[in-house]
């Protein structure tokens, strides 16, 4: 018997652990897995390089002519990485230089509707899990399982250091810290789709969670609403 597929959005704050969770469920569940971050994050870097003045909104226009973003599956890696006009960005976009302007570029709203019209697609045939901070309430207000992550700063802050330290030996807590509050207050206080949890869903905070114990509450969750559906 074949099972009726269900798509799974996982939102909330910067440095969740969201990806991990997302990857880990995908897997599990044969499910295709996007991490809607990534496109916000190729465009910006586009941006960057070919010094595009965002504030201008006729410059971001033309500049989106010319942003084709891919995610291609690397079985080297066993995921699927982000390509920016063909290259292989997957590595470059996690750089503290991009992610100290993504929240600027992910509010402007034409970035936007580029972004979540190509994330709609991909979950034309359900079977996917994306996560980012509008993904239950603006790409797919109608999935089945939607989480909202969340954990301490102090764990987040940690977290994300301890993961770019290991690219850079000369990033600082303070920098990563500023960084992070930054981030979680543009994206909450934007315009346009701001950060907030969908009304239906379900809070998961892995603060005192071990990524076992979050894993398995998760997959709990989606085979409980793959069997209903
Ligand atoms: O998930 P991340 O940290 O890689 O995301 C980078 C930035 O992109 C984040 O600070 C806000 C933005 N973003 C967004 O606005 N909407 C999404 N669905 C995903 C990310």
């Amino acid at each position: 018997k074949k099972e009726r597929k269900i798509i799974i959005t996982i939102d909330g704050w910067s440095s969740c652990g969201k990806s991990t969770l997302a990857k880990e469920l995908a897997a599990e569940l044969n499910y295709i897995y996007v991490d809607s971050g990534a496109m916000y994050r190729a465009i910006t870097l586009y941006f960057l390089r070919n010094h595009i003045d965002w504030t201008d909104l006729a410059a971001v226009h033309e500049a989106m002519q010319n942003v084709e973003l891919e995610f291609v599956y690397n079985p080297a890696h066993c995921r699927s990485e982000m390509h920016l006009n063909g290259e292989n960005v997957e590595y470059v976009i996690r750089d503290l230089v991009v992610a100290e302007k993504v929240s600027d570029v992910a509010a402007i709203k034409e970035v936007r509707e580029f972004a979540v019209a190509q994330q709609q697609r991909m979950g034309n045939n359900r079977g996917i899990i994306m996560d980012g901070r509008d993904i239950g309430t603006v790409v797919f207000p109608d999935a089945e399982l939607k989480i909202f992550m969340t954990a301490d700063n102090a764990v987040r802050v940690e977290r994300r250091f301890q993961e770019l330290y290991k690219k850079n030996p000369n990033v600082t807590l303070e920098e990563v810290k500023n960084n992070l509050e930054l981030r979680d207050y543009i994206d909450s206080h934007r315009e346009v789709s701001p950060l907030r949890q969908a009304e239906d869903a379900i809070i998961l905070d892995n603060t005192n969670l071990t990524p076992e114990e979050q894993f398995h509450k998760a997959l709990k969750l989606a085979k409980e609403r793959i069997g209903q559906f």
